[in-house]
């Protein structure tokens, strides 16, 4: 494994669970990279549409894969960094809701997991990662440091996935998110391939009727721990 003495924390969970929000805090805190592999599942789903590939052809959307050039960008560490596909800002597109569906979906294809495997673990860079996802812990980054597994009620789930939206001027009912979100946990959690589950020492936090704030707090307690006891 490659540059193993960089350090790595992964939270992985089901989407609405607060990753996103959670892993930006923590890498603020601690001063480390980001990566948000959910964006690189849903950047390709772009690309595919954009180059009309079949969503279908796992071989001929892994191929894509290989060639995307990915940047983040971000202004002000506290926001989430903006998208660039080749040169190009696609962040709105990427976030879509539509898009998590089909990012979803080519998620299952073992060619594009494998292409993107090789891709992730270059974000593992001095001084350390923060890696969000739904296989970090249990695939990409197997010798992290700290892993989480963050969870939330689906109604939580929901919910938080609908104020994101209203928040971007989008009024989702609250009946067809329901169904989206457990489409996609079913989708997610049942493939063959790194389903989506907690690591065995993984430590699963249940954010159901928390804040952002106590969320955090248990995080960073747990990513302390761990730390001060690697190798014990
Ligand atoms: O976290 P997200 O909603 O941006 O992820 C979009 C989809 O990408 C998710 O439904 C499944 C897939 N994904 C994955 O299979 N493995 C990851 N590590 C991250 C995301």
């Amino acid at each position: 494994m490659k540059q193993n003495n960089v350090p790595v924390i992964t939270i992985d969970g089901p989407s609405g669970a607060g990753k996103g929000t959670i892993c930006q805090m923590l890498a603020n805190r601690l001063g480390w990279h980001l990566l948000d592999s959910g964006v690189l599942y849903r950047v390709l789903a772009c690309e595919a549409l954009r180059q009309q590939v079949s969503l279908q052809d796992a071989q001929a959307v892994a191929k894509l894969a290989q060639n995307v050039n990915i940047r983040f960008v971000s202004k002000d560490a506290r926001e989430l960094a903006r998208v660039y596909l080749n040169n190009a800002d696609v962040t709105d597109e990427v976030r879509a809701e539509a898009t998590g569906k089909l990012a979803s979906k080519i998620s299952a294809f073992p060619e594009v997991r494998k292409v993107l495997l090789e891709l992730q673990q270059n974000f593992r860079q001095m001084p350390g990662l923060v890696a969000d996802g739904r296989d970090m812990g249990t695939v990409v980054f197997v010798d992290a440091a700290a892993k989480v597994y963050l969870t939330a009620s689906p109604e939580t789930r929901v919910k938080r996935r609908r104020t994101q939206l209203l928040a971007q001027g989008i009024d989702a009912k609250l009946s067809s998110l329901t169904d989206e979100l457990a489409a996609r946990d079913a989708r997610d959690s049942d493939r063959a391939i790194s389903p989506m589950k907690p690591a065995d020492d993984a430590i699963t936090v249940d954010t159901t009727g928390l804040s952002i704030e106590a969320v955090f707090d248990r995080v960073w307690q747990i990513v302390q721990h761990r730390v001060d006891h690697q190798g014990d």
